[in-house]
């Protein structure tokens, strides 16, 4: 039996009329427009595309957005430099600096320089260890996409088992702390598979949630997964191109052999993606609130 989509782009655009009434309700009562700034460096065009999408979703929802495209040879300090400009705006309430940046830059130093009430992203250290303790304000984007997706689709987390493949610091590692933590979190029982687990199929199979972020298509396949399973698939990989160039996407997942056997899946694109986008808005919305 075919398995029940599990359609960001539908809940994606659900949350975003909810935030769109926020803002409404902060610009009506406190006179305060959040505000967010992304910095992009170099001419990535996956970047690029990010960045436009994401100062596409402000402009829709009233969020005042401030782009900064730089050269990809900009220096460290000049970059430092315009971060602590914006920590220092009072019209700007989040900073994204799009990853990843060029070699020459270290990012770790420029993650650390953003204001972590500013840390849209929940990439900074101080709001990494809050996450893990439980206590943060911001949750990470496409984790928090997630949670989201599974809630608003009725998926209880609460005592299943779920299993993370990926161990990255955006998505792998926060959305297994996430997943374990309670109340806020899922309260599941989690295992995080990586590049160094072996026979990765007998851990994918005892999954109840199959959570794929590695960045390579066809990485689950059929016999790796139980009849029942819900599967979250990260994964965008650009696989080739329609004759009119534009990128054929395809997810970490099998999805058209998978979807016979899962209770509910996410498609690529449509799932995850969107979601992505719409929590970075939520952040940037808490952070203008707790501005006031
Ligand atoms: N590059 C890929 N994903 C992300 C993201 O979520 N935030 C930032 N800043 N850069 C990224």
């Amino acid at each position: 039996m075919a398995a029940k989509l599990i359609k960001g782009t539908e809940i994606s655009k659900q949350i975003r009329e909810e935030i769109a009434k926020e803002i409404e309700e902060l610009k009506q009562k406190h006179g305060v427009t959040p505000g967010l700034a992304t910095i992009l460096l170099g001419e990535d065009p996956g970047s690029k595309v990010y960045v436009g999408q994401k100062e596409k979703a402000c402009n829709k929802l009233g969020i005042y957005s401030e782009r900064t495209d730089l050269p990809a040879d900009t220096s460290e300090d000049d970059l430092l430099e315009l971060v602590k400009k914006l920590n220092d705006n009072p019209k700007i309430h989040g900073i994204l600096v799009q990853l990843p940046l060029p070699k020459h830059i270290d990012a770790e130093r420029v993650i650390y320089a953003i204001d972590p009430d500013k840390d849209v992203d929940c990439f900074n250290p101080v709001n990494v260890g809050k996450l893990m303790l439980g206590t943060g304000r911001f949750l990470p984007c496409t984790p928090h996409g997630i949670m989201e997706l599974l809630r608003r689709s009725d998926i209880t987390t609460e005592g299943k088992h779920v299993v993370v493949v990926g161990r990255s610091n955006i998505v792998g590692k926060p959305i297994a702390n996430m997943m374990m933590q309670r109340p806020s979190g899922g309260n599941a029982t989690v295992t995080l598979c990586h590049t160094g687990t072996k026979d990765l199929a007998a851990f994918t199979k005892m999954a109840d949630i199959l959570i794929v972020a590695v960045g390579h298509p066809k990485t689950i396949t059929a016999d790796m997964v139980k009849e029942g399973v819900v599967v979250i698939d990260v994964g965008v990989n650009r696989i080739g191109k329609t004759p009119e160039g534009k990128a054929i996407l395809a997810g970490d997942v099998d999805f058209d052999a998978v979807q016979e056997k899962a209770a509910a899946i996410t498609p690529v694109p449509g799932g995850v993606g969107p979601m992505t986008i719409t929590m970075l808005m939520r952040n940037t919305v808490e952070a203008a609130k707790a501005s006031i």
